[in-house]
């Protein structure tokens, strides 16, 4: 049998752990990461070539390796490269795509279209209002002084476009913020503060189906207790206790609300659909939807898919989902980011530094790398999330004790690592009541 050639866009933890997935797979033969990162290969035995040059929005350039190395497989998992279009020009070519279309992926990209796409689906939103002059929104927030919002770029914004602004003063330079995100911020949303408790949870669609593949919960801010500056995601678990079956529920119709109305509208939503939600009470609303995987909730949920994963791809790219049963095991995973000591706000200086441990940390748990690069023998720092650690047990304790005494074997040259110690808290503390 002729092996498959997969092509995945991504850096990081996600495509590191989507590399593990297809490496799995009997039918795949070698895996190709634009732009990948040096850590990735010791996540499988088949073949990994990187592009280290390249962008996963280099359009001109993926589309020259996907026919020169005959790939057979091509997943979309980023958002930018689902903006600009990758999978639409893959498709020009007649090849297989894991990931929306531009068109699809609008309810990641587009907040505006995005509250407006859920209203119209009866999906539970936050209020919001949408400006594109600046005059406009600080003369609204002053009248509703007495207001919580979050102010968020309609577009893309690297996940920095949301700012919460818990009074008037903090509403107005909020908004005057959002000029920075450029043509990303020229619309921008003013939404209620919802208090609540927030979780992630994904599915697979290949237009006319989904399945239900898994929940996690994140927690975005860098120091312990949540508190300090937003990051991409510190840490999560899989399976959260919050996911009950009320939950779960909810999630389930609103997946199908989302593929229902996007079909209405002629849009086959293929790929993978990330629900950001927030529990209020015993509602579930919706904070955003993602067009792919979570980082670093994908490195929680992927390695619990028993099925074969080049064919769960082939069934979202060819319509055939609903052949395929996903399998999951019940386990919990705890991924906790490794980050550059000063991440997200400034770690230029700890760029290069050596990071050592992770071969003995592999005997315990999985690592996939992110900000990282071979430098000689040794792999260094290149970048603020450097790599994640996942490790599985019986319930988020067992997972949360072999997470950690595997990071004590690792560090940053000139003790600049840093992570969270406190990933899981609140599963964790309803365990202990
Ligand atoms: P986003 O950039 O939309 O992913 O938002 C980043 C984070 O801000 C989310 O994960 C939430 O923690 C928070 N957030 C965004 N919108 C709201 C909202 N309307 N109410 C409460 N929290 C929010
Ligand atoms: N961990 C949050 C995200 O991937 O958007």
């Amino acid at each position: 049998m002729n092996k498959k050639i997969i092509l995945i866009t991504d850096g990081g933890g996600r495509g590191a752990v989507l590399v593990d997935k297809y490496g799995q797979s009997k039918h795949v033969g070698r895996i190709l990461v634009v732009p990948g990162n040096d850590l990735m290969q010791i996540n499988t035995d088949k073949k990994v070539i990187t592009y280290p040059n390249l962008k996963t929005t280099s359009i001109k350039e993926i589309l020259e390796i996907i026919k020169k190395e005959k790939v057979d497989l091509v997943d979309v998992s980023q958002d930018n490269a689902v903006e600009a279009g990758v999978v639409d020009e893959v498709l020009k070519l007649g090849i297989n795509v894991v990931g929306p279309t531009k068109q699809a992926g609008q309810i990641e990209w587009d907040k505006v279209y995005s509250r407006e796409f859920m209203v119209k689906n009866k999906i539970a939103t936050p209020k919001f209002y949408s400006f594109n002059s600046e005059k406009k929104a600080i003369d609204f927030v002053k009248k509703n002084k007495n207001s919580k919002w979050f102010v968020k770029a309609s577009g893309l914004a690297e996940g920095k476009g949301a700012i919460p602004a818990a009074n008037l003063d903090e509403a107005i330079y909020a908004i005057g913020e959002m000029k920075k995100f450029g043509l990303s911020g020229e619309t921008f949303l003013l939404e209620e503060w919802l208090i609540g408790e927030e979780f992630s949870v994904f599915a697979f669609s290949d237009g006319k189906d989904f399945i239900y593949v898994g929940s996690a919960q994140d927690h975005k801010r860098v120091n312990n207790g949540d508190i300090g500056a937003n990051t991409g995601g510190m840490g999560c678990v899989s399976n959260p206790l919050i996911f009950d079956e009320n939950i779960k529920k909810q999630s389930i119709e609103i997946f199908h609300k989302v593929i229902n109305g996007l079909k209405d509208k002629g849009i086959f939503y293929k790929g993978v659909i990330y629900l950001g939600g927030m529990v209020v009470g015993k509602k579930l609303f919706v904070i955003e939807f993602n067009a792919r995987w979570g980082d670093p909730e994908a490195e929680a949920i992927l390695p619990s898919i028993e099925n074969d994963y080049y064919e769960i791809g082939m069934a979202i790219s060819r319509g055939t989902l609903k052949k395929i049963k996903i399998k999951t095991d019940k386990k919990i995973r705890m991924v906790v980011s490794l980050c550059s000591k000063g991440y997200p706000i400034n770690y230029s200086k700890v760029k290069g530094k050596k990071i050592t441990g992770i071969k003995r940390a592999l005997k315990f748990v999985k690592i996939y790398g992110a900000g990282i690069k071979k430098s000689g023998k040794d792999f260094v720092v290149n970048g603020g999330r450097v790599l994640f650690v996942v490790a599985e047990g019986e319930d988020v304790l067992e997972a949360r004790e072999k997470a950690y005494n595997a990071i004590k074997l690792i560090n940053i040259e000139g003790d600049n690592l840093h992570f969270r110690s406190d990933i899981g808290w609140r599963d964790i503390k309803r365990l202990k009541k």
